[in-house]
C-alpha cells in the first residue's frame, strides 16, 4: 500500500486516519464492496480527513465539528457515509423540515470517482427521504464546479430561474 502524505495521525487516539489510496480504489474497483451506513460523530475524523482532500466541495467552511454535530443530532437518519475496510469514501448530509430536504457535503474520494459511488449515496439518500414523506431536495452547488453540475442533472436535479441565493451572517 502506498504511503499516503495525507494521512492526518490523531495522538489522542492512537490512530492514523487517511485518505483512500490509488491501491484502495483498485482493490475496490476489483471487489466492488463498499457498505453505505449512517453517519456517526464518531466518523468526524475521518470526514474530515477526506473533506480536506476534496477541492470543490461544499463543505470547506461547512467541515467544523460543531457544524456536523448539529446536523446529526437533528437528522441523524439522513446522512450517511460509504465505506470500505473501515476506511470512509464518501459522505453526504442531508437536513429536513417542513418545505424540504437540504443535502450537503457530499463527496467522494478523488481516486473512487465515476464508479457510481455518489449516485448509489445520493439514490440511498433519496430512498430514505422518500420514505419519511419529504417530497422536495435541494443542494447548494458553486458556480463553476461543473463536475457537480453534471453530477446533479445527472440525478434529476434543475436550476430554475425564477429565484435566487441570498444569505446573511447572524
Ligand atoms: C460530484 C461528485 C460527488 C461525484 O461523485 P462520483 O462518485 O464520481 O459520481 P458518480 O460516479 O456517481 O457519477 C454519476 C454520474 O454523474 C455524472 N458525473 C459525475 N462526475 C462527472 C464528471 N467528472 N464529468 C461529467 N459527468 C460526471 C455522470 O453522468 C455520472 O455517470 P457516468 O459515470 O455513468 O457517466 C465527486 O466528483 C466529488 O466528490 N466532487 C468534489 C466534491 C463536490 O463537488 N461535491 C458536490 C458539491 S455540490
Amino acid at each position: 500500500m502506498n504511503e499516503n502524505k495525507s494521512a492526518v495521525t490523531l495522538e489522542t487516539e492512537r490512530l492514523t486516519l487517511r485518505p483512500p489510496t490509488v491501491d484502495d480504489a483498485e482493490e475496490m474497483f476489483r471487489k466492488r464492496n463498499y457498505s453505505i451506513r449512517p453517519m456517526t460523530l464518531a466518523d468526524y475524523p475521518q470526514c474530515f480527513a477526506l473533506w480536506q482532500i476534496t477541492s470543490g466541495a461544499d463543505t470547506r467552511h461547512d467541515c467544523k465539528y460543531e457544524v456536523l454535530a448539529n446536523i446529526l443530532a437533528r437528522n441523524p437518519d439522513t446522512c450517511y457515509i460509504a465505506e470500505q475496510n473501515g476506511i470512509i469514501i464518501a459522505t453526504v448530509t442531508c437536513e429536513f423540515g417542513g418545505d424540504g430536504a437540504y443535502i450537503s457535503h457530499l463527496a467522494v474520494a478523488p481516486e473512487l470517482r465515476r464508479m457510481g459511488i455518489a449516485k448509489t449515496l445520493v439514490a440511498a439518500l433519496e430512498q430514505r427521504l422518500d420514505a419519511l414523506g419529504v417530497r422536495k431536495s435541494r443542494i447548494l452547488v458553486f458556480s463553476g464546479n461543473t463536475t457537480a453540475e453534471k453530477f446533479w442533472r445527472e440525478m434529476g436535479y434543475g436550476t430554475r430561474d425564477d429565484v435566487f441565493f441570498m444569505d446573511k451572517e447572524l
